[in-house]
């Protein structure tokens, strides 16, 4: 009897109109630190990683970009990812749509590669065909001369990865990037793998720009002074109160 097979139950928690007010609150605040970074330091081109599988990297690479767009920044979502390429079903780009792997084997320009995504400043460039080869193909010349000529087209570069201890991908794209999110996840994260990661990217030489907190419950939290609020993503899940902004505290 063939086997059944397992349904993908992954899902993309958008910032946007539908999402809760925290949510998209915590994807602003985020940006206007990184505006502030861009401002003083050469920082364009921002890889998404994080310790384990699962932790929110695509989700928060895609949230991120869309909230730097919509500022009016020029912002390319590159799926960096050529294990798994997960952007296309996220954001419900044809598989057979040419990516970052037709450009790299010339067989597609940038133009056929990138796709405009909701008509906004946000354009999106899929992994293409995955190759058998990840590793080798993303730490060749030919691909680092293909992310400094996307430089030009672009205020921001936000590049979604594997996480970084299960292969060696991320740490290898950190070499074109100027700066890495380290996305951690409670409940999903070991702290001895995130230390791990954060260790392995500083030996090649990576920026660590910060931690995102994905999925962080405030409610469970013993913090609620606001602080950690501000820096992480709340569970869509736990927050269906959340729509509406917070009530001022009473002194
Ligand atoms: N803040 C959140 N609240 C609830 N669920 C979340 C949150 N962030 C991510 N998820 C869920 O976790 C699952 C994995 O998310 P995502 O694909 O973004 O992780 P990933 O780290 O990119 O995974 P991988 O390591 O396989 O690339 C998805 O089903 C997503 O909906
Ligand atoms: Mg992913």
């Amino acid at each position: 009897m063939a086997k059944k097979q397992k349904q993908s139950t992954r899902k993309l928690l958008m910032v946007g109109s539908n999402a809760p007010f925290q949510f998209n609150e915590a994807y602003k605040s985020l940006r206007t630190n990184l505006e502030f970074l861009s401002a003083t330091s050469n920082l364009k081109v921002i890889l998404v990683t994080s310790s384990m599988p699962e932790e929110g990297k695509s989700n928060v690479a895609i949230n991120l970009a869309q909230t730097l767009a919509a500022n009016g920044k020029r912002v390319i979502l590159v799926d960096g990812d050529l294990r798994k390429g997960m952007l296309s079903r996220y954001l419900h780009i044809p598989r057979n749509h040419p990516g970052l792997t037709n450009k790299f084997t010339g067989q597609a320009e940038w133009n056929d590669a990138l796709i405009h995504y909701n008509k906004s400043s946000l354009l999106v460039l899929p992994t293409g065909p995955l190759p058998p080869n990840p590793s080798e193909m993303l730490s060749s010349k030919r691909m680092k001369a293909m992310f400094e000529e996307l430089r030009g087209y672009a205020d921001y570069i936000i590049i979604d990865t594997p996480p970084v201890p299960v292969v060696t991908d991320a740490a290898v794209v950190s070499g074109f990037s100027d700066g890495v999110i380290l996305v951690v996840r409670p409940g999903v994260t070991l702290i001895q793998s995130a230390q791990l990661t954060k260790k392995n990217l500083e030996a090649v030489g990576a920026t660590i720009l910060g931690v995102v907190v994905n999925g962080f419950d405030v409610k469970k939290s013993a913090h609620k002074d606001g602080y950690y609020y501000s820096y992480s993503y709340n569970d869509y899940y736990n927050n269906e109160d959340e729509n509406q902004p917070p009530k001022e505290k009473k002194a």
